[in-house]
């Protein structure tokens, strides 16, 4: 079985993608699914290239239970035909990530994170209530929202995950 290959991306690459990247780790093992998948995430933007995770968001993390391990890096036009989903955390990633793409049929590989959480199924993908908002000018307060975000979207990507890989 070929794996299933996911990348988040944000815009620093130091707080949410890679807050997405721990949750996800775990909810795909929870799922058995670890064997199956690689989970990866990067920034669109270059200044934090070679950074570990903001403090705030190392700590909302193992506030429950998650560790994370990550360098930033900078996502590849490559990166993204090599993933079978890209997952922005908001409208401005996907922009930047589609200008990546141009006209490929790859585009159809990048959706939003929060797209796939249940509750908000019925927004349209461009609606600015699924973005995550950038906790990294907030507080403590808001890594946690964001946290809780990425929580409420995993299970739906768990789903996806499921579906790509019984193609
Ligand atoms: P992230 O947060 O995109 O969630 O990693 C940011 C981190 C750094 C910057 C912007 C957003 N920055 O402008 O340096």
């Amino acid at each position: 079985m070929d794996s299933y290959r996911i990348i988040a991306v944000c815009l620093g690459n130091i707080c949410r993608s890679p807050m997405a990247e721990a949750v996800l780790k775990e909810r795909i093992a929870a799922a058995g699914l670890d064997e199956a998948v690689e989970i990866q995430s990067a920034g669109t933007g270059h200044w934090h290239v070679g950074h570990h995770p903001d403090p705030r968001a190392v700590q909302a993390l193992a506030r429950r239970g998650y560790s994370v391990d990550h360098v930033a890096r900078r996502i590849r036009r490559a990166d993204i035909g090599a993933a079978d989903l890209v997952l922005a955390m908001d409208r401005w990633n996907m922009t930047d990530l589609r200008e990546l793409v141009g006209d490929s049929d790859d585009v159809t590989r990048i959706r939003l994170m929060r797209s796939y959480d249940r509750g908000l199924a019925h927004l349209p993908e461009d609606d600015q209530a699924l973005d995550i908002p950038d906790p990294y000018y907030g507080s403590d307060a808001d890594f946690g929202v964001a946290l809780d975000m990425l929580e409420a979207a995993s299970a739906g990507v768990v789903d996806q995950v499921r579906i790509g890989l019984s193609r």
